[in-house]
């Protein structure tokens, strides 16, 4: 028998092996400052409508903003941006200040150079153990033809060349 300590390493090795894309998930909060951190727990989930989700843990400093607001900005970057990525998850960062980004027509936090923005209306929200998992309708997306930012193994960066060739 597996201890819960036993499983929760192996849960969390498991998942550092599994490569997923990189996002910085973004919105105006009330006193309409910036908000955002990264986040590698976005997922597509419907095409009628077009939905996507993310999960965001209750320790995040942003938690209860994120939870009252009802619209946010899923900024996927680009192979170039790691610098980001690592801006937005640390904390006490003026992660704002320290990156080039716009408000858009929806008054969202747009990152400038990322591989596509989804602006999304908050559709569901889902109480799930120490997450919560946000449901977006998708009203605006803008794509550009880059390479994703790839987490694998607590790294980041650009597909391996190799990943082309086939
Ligand atoms: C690659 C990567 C993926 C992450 N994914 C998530 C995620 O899906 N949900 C989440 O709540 N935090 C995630 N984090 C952690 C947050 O980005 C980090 O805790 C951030 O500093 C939280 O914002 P705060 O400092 O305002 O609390 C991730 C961090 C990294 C480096």
């Amino acid at each position: 028998m597996q201890s819960n300590s036993e499983k929760t390493n192996a849960f969390k090795e498991a998942m550092a092996n599994y490569p997923t894309g990189v996002t910085v998930v973004t919105a105006i909060d009330d006193n309409d400052k910036p908000i955002g951190l990264t986040v590698n727990s976005f997922a597509s989930v419907s095409l009628d409508p077009l939905l996507v989700l993310w999960s965001i843990d209750k320790r995040v400093s942003t938690y209860e903003t994120f939870k009252k607001i009802d619209q946010f900005a899923i900024n996927l970057l680009a192979d170039n941006q790691a610098d980001i990525a690592s801006l937005f998850a640390k904390s006490h960062q003026d992660r704002f200040a320290n990156c080039d980004w716009y408000q858009s027509q929806h008054q969202l936090p747009i990152i400038k150079g990322v591989m596509a923005s989804l602006q999304c209306k908050t559709f569901k929200q889902i109480e799930a153990g120490d997450h919560t998992i946000l449901i977006g309708e998708v009203v605006a997306i803008d794509v550009d033809k880059k390479g994703p930012l790839v987490y694998h193994g607590r790294k980041m960066g650009a597909l391996p060349a190799s990943f082309h060739e086939q």
